[in-house]
């Protein structure tokens, strides 16, 4: 994350506080209205509004009856995927066995699957619709049973809530992120960085944070492609609950002094960076995330200490019972450096995030960096797109 210094230097030109705000609030509401009307959000675990009321079915069949029925033949009776040889095609079935691809699946979306077949999310028609054949209770059923193949040792999909612009998640994640800061006024500048971060064992992540930086030095004369400071760090999600819908999750981060402290783009000190994230699940597709910690660098006299804390709050909505997930949502992000006469900096992030494809791995997140305060900085146009490349490659289930 860029440090609200390096931002600071960015931005040396005071700017008129109420277009700022004007115009970011407007891209917001233009973005939210994009969105509505609202429709039953298939993102939490309780998916299935679309469903008629199931009607009186025969006997009560166990998750397991069920899916010996209905999918082994192709699954296979442990779940692992039958042989190809007894399948008619080339599509392998996945191994619901395989906890780390498994678990990361949050249910509404094998639910859809299920329900519409494979290509409602960007899979092989091989995958069949079971339409009104399962009902919801049915489905539900079916997933508990999938479910029990692995332990609840692992984080489950339906934490993974939307990633929020600044404030990090509490979901270990296999994603790679390219993610700017624009400035919007005063002279341009554009701070861009790459995230990668890669899950390890049952509820561990690494992050490796390149960021990189274009900046005017005369109207119209750009210079740059400065990399910045390095961050690298682990996560670890210590607690979880998909019942409750709450993730816990702890990181260490160091980020080096890899950047040229000369050019503006390096604090010229190893800062150490520990966080909490926490993840909460709301009602009706809603979702909160929490972060804090402190920046402690090693050098004092290069940094100062920092202590920050960033919220976001949002809501998810879909297209149809199925369709494209958008997600409005809005941070708060504090910040307070341990320097004289420094006070707390306060910045306001609405913003839209956006599934592009229809696997829903791929998403655009656009908002805007609104400083509440300090009339020294200015706004900043914030861009992400992000790819869960676990779910497959870039081009696929478009
Ligand atoms: C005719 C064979 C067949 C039957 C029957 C079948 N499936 Fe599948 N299923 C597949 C294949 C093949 C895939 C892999 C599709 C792909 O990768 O493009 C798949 C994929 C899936 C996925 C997607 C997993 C992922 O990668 O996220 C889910 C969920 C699923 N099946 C659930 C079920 C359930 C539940 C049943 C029973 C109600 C069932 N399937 C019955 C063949 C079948």
């Amino acid at each position: 994350m860029l440090t609200s210094k390096q931002e600071n230097a960015m931005n040396p030109i005071p700017a008129k506080s109420y277009t700022r705000m004007g115009w970011a609030l407007t891209l917001f509401v233009t973005l939210a209205a994009m969105a509505l009307p609202p429709q039953p959000s298939t993102h939490s675990t309780k998916s299935g509004e679309f469903f008629q009321e199931d009607s009186i079915k025969v006997a009560d069949k166990t998750g397991k009856q069920l899916f010996l029925e209905s999918c082994a033949t192709c699954h296979g009776a442990d779940g692992k995927g039958a042989q190809q040889s007894q399948l008619g095609f080339d599509t392998p079935p996945p191994d619901f066995t395989d906890c780390n691809f498994a678990t990361r699946e949050p249910d509404a979306d094998w639910i859809a699957v299920a329900h519409e077949g494979g290509p409602v999310r960007g899979f092989s028609t091989d995958m069949p619709a079971f339409g009104e054949a399962l009902t919801k209770d049915e489905l539900q059923k079916l997933m508990s049973h999938i479910r029990s193949l692995c332990s609840d040792d692992w984080p489950r999909g339906d934490l993974n809530m939307p990633r929020p612009l600044v404030t990090e998640k509490a979901y270990p994640e296999d994603e790679l992120v390219l993610a700017s800061n624009i400035n919007v006024e005063g002279s341009g500048g554009v701070m861009s960085e790459v995230v990668y971060e890669q899950r390890f064992g049952v509820r561990n992540q690494l992050e490796v944070v390149v960021p990189f930086e274009y900046r005017e030095v005369r109207p119209g004369n750009w210079s740059g492609g400065y990399i910045g400071d390095v961050a690298l760090g682990v996560k670890r999600a210590v607690w979880h609950d998909v019942n409750s819908g709450s993730i816990l999750s702890l990181t260490g981060e160091v980020i080096l002094p890899s950047g040229d402290e000369n050019a503006g783009v390096g604090s010229g000190t190893t800062v150490l960076e520990p966080f909490f994230s926490f993840g909460q699940l709301l009602p009706a597709g809603g979702f909160l995330h929490l972060q804090g910690g402190a920046g402690v660098p090693v050098l004092r006299d290069k940094a100062a200490d920092e202590v920050f804390g960033r919220g976001a709050l949002g809501k998810t909505f879909t297209s149809g019972a199925w369709g494209r997930a958008w997600s409005p949502m809005v941070e708060l992000l504090g910040a307070k450096e341990f320097e004289d006469n420094s006070s707390v900096q306060w910045e306001l992030v609405p913003q839209m995030q956006v599934t592009l494809n229809t696997r829903q791995h791929i998403m655009l997140n656009v908002g805007a960096n609104i400083p509440l305060d300090d009339p020294g900085r200015t706004t900043q146009f914030r861009v992400y797109i992000l790819w869960d490349w676990f779910d497959g490659g870039f081009t696929e289930g478009w």
